[in-house]
């Protein structure tokens, strides 16, 4: 742990994501001995606030360390203010200071900018910021470049909740630390890779935010394409050596790309949701799938298939790895169940007992319910990576960036034809939408 003294600073503290991740997850590590003992929380917000209104239940012990500022986020003058306040409740000049925002996308950049120019971007101030990270490789580009011109790369703490997930990280050390699996893990050996991101919810009173965004941007930019990057990056030499992970994810996004357009996209919306979004021409995809190749050496040839979407029939977070078939054997399948359940599975083939030969697939299955007593929640993994120093999980800009390249063909090709939108049923599975498509295959 970074035992130096911290300041939390909360812009939007009564927001919904302090409300629901940030906040229950701070009460965790606080509780659990994972902040600093020099630890405040300041609440921002345009509205005057006191512990009541923002704290609760398994949040209430917050309210001891915390202190709230009312301010406008516009002007520069309340940044002076915050700047003092700051002081004040700092213990000495090494005191580090983590800005988290919890405010509408487009409001980032503008604060960005004001806590430049009041001189808030010291060498402890530290930037936790949530996605999106742009619309498309253009305004990602913009936005990279705002940052840059007050904050340096090593300040900036770009979350994607997804690496934070506790499988998640063991997708690298599992591959890393079993023999078995690192002999094996190429195209010779692997016919194809699914990452599946189902979600039964829908859109949970997110009109707005999902009208500009879509699956596309609000899954397969970040979540689905960094679980492909962490099946498919360079296992590190030391599977507990997190250092270089940015750099080997970076390294797999860049050989990614789009097989052939239009059949290697998929996009759906789920019946009833131009009515819950309000929005009767609405032609935003609910759901998308894609396929891909990787250029590098260990996975040339192999396709990588991403699926996302909502109101699907169930949660479930996988990746599939599906070996190949050879003339004497069958073809066997890790999952990895990032969530919920999580776990690890293998298929494997015996023979079924009797006196016929004969074949039959069973599996193996590790569940981490129940083999181990809890597993931290991504924001508790991200809020304790922050505070010291830890960038291993979280996205740098080049991967932002390298992400976006991936995706900017399916945008433009989309911009281009608007009639390529299909439907399915609420509570449909994947492979209700995919089986048998061109995407998938
Ligand atoms: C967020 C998306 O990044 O991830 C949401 O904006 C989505 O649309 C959420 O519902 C899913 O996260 P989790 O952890 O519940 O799988």
């Amino acid at each position: 742990m970074d035992g130096r003294p911290t300041i939390l600073v909360v812009f939007g503290i009564s927001g919904d994501l302090s409300h629901r991740y940030l906040l229950p997850a701070l009460a965790v590590i606080k509780k659990a001995g994972q902040t600093p003992p020099d630890f405040k929380v300041l609440g921002l917000s345009r509205k005057k606030l006191t512990a009541k209104d923002v704290y609760s239940g398994s949040t209430e012990p917050l309210a001891t360390i915390t202190e709230f500022l009312q301010m406008d986020y516009d002007d520069d003058a309340d940044y002076l203010k915050l700047k003092k306040r700051i002081q004040a409740v700092s213990k000495d000049e090494h005191t580090q200071v983590i800005f988290y925002f919890a405010v509408p996308p487009d409001a980032t950049p503008a604060i960005i900018g004001h806590l430049g120019a009041a001189r808030l971007n010291g060498p402890h101030a530290k930037l936790l910021l949530e996605k999106p990270f742009g619309n498309d490789l253009a305004s990602a580009r913009k936005l990279v470049r705002q940052t840059a011109k007050c904050f340096s790369e090593d300040q900036v703490y770009r979350i994607d909740h997804y690496l934070a997930k506790e499988v998640s990280q063991n997708v690298s050390t599992f591959l890393g630390s079993n023999v078995l699996f690192r002999k094996i893990w190429d195209k010779e050996f692997i016919e194809y890779i699914e990452v599946i991101v189902a979600e039964a919810i829908g859109l949970e009173g997110r009109a707005n935010f999902y009208e500009k965004t879509g699956a596309l941007r609000d899954m397969v930019q970040s979540h689905s394409l960094q679980l492909a990057a962490l099946t498919l990056m360079e296992p590190c030499p030391n599977p507990f050596d997190f250092s270089d992970l940015p750099q080997r994810r970076l390294a797999a996004l860049k050989a990614l790309s789009l097989a052939k357009l239009p059949t290697s996209v998929l996009r759906a919306q789920h019946e009833g949701y131009r009515q819950e979004a309000g929005n009767p021409g609405s032609d935003v995809e609910t759901f998308v799938a894609l396929k891909l190749f990787s250029s590098s050496r260990r996975w040339r040839g192999v396709p990588v298939y991403l699926a996302t979407g909502k109101k699907m029939d169930q949660k479930l977070t996988q990746i599939r790895v599906n070996f190949k078939k050879t003339n004497i054997a069958e073809a066997n399948m890790l999952i990895i169940r990032i969530q919920p359940r999580e776990g690890i599975e293998l298929d494997l083939w015996v023979k079924k007992p009797g006196y016929e030969k004969k074949l039959e697939k069973k599996t193996l299955s590790f569940s981490f319910e129940q083999n181990f007593d809890r597993l931290p929640n991504a924001y508790e993994q991200v809020l304790v990576d922050a505070i010291r120093s830890d960038h291993s999980l979280f996205t740098s800009s080049q991967e932002v960036l390298a992400s976006w390249r991936i995706l900017q063909p399916v945008l433009d090709y989309w911009q281009k034809t608007k009639g390529d939108l299909e439907f399915y049923r609420p509570g449909s599975s994947i492979t209700d939408i995919v089986g048998g498509r061109e995407v998938w295959n």
